[in-house]
């Protein structure tokens, strides 16, 4: 599926519709370059699980946690200055098996082995200052029911 938005705004609406059709234990991969709006939709996607915090890019931390509705938790990661996934692969993969949270990861090249089959992966490409071309790809039964929902 291929959803594309015109602005910013349209971006995180976008993110919020996912975020509303989530219920935790679900694996979101954001593939695209810098600035292609993976944080963007991060928040987007924290506004559908009512994060009222103001969601900050992981990227110096690597990873950020927020408390969201129905008691889920939002781990939002983004490898890109790891250099080997190290514990943080262990790490991931304790997060990814708790069913109360929903993990989304930017840059996951280097913890590829520590990702489930069943994530959904959404590849923004930017044919523009401002469009972004959403590619939805499900891998698994639950991602292809968030897929299907949207
Ligand atoms: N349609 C759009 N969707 C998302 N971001 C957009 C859009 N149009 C312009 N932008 C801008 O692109 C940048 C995206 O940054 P960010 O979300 O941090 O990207 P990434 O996390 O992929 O590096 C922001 O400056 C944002 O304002
Ligand atoms: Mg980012």
């Amino acid at each position: 599926m291929v959803i594309e938005v015109t602005n910013e705004q349209e971006m995180k609406s976008f993110g919020a519709r996912l975020g509303r059709l989530l219920r935790g234990g679900e694996v979101i991969e954001l593939v695209g370059d810098v600035g292609a709006g993976k944080t963007t939709l991060t928040k987007g996607i924290a506004t559908g699980l009512n994060i009222t915090e103001d969601v900050q890019s992981p990227s110096f931390t690597i990873s950020r946690v927020y408390p969201a509705r129905d008691g889920l938790t939002l781990a939002h990661y983004d490898f890109y200055r790891l250099q080997e996934a190290g514990i943080m692969g262990d790490e991931l993969k304790e997060t990814i098996l708790n069913q109360k949270t929903i993990t989304i990861i930017e840059w996951g090249g280097i913890v590829e082995g520590a990702l489930p089959v069943d994530r959904l992966t959404l590849s923004i490409v930017a044919p523009t200052e401002t469009v972004r071309r959403i590619i939805v790809e499900a891998h698994g039964t639950r991602s292809l029911e968030i897929e299907h929902g949207l």
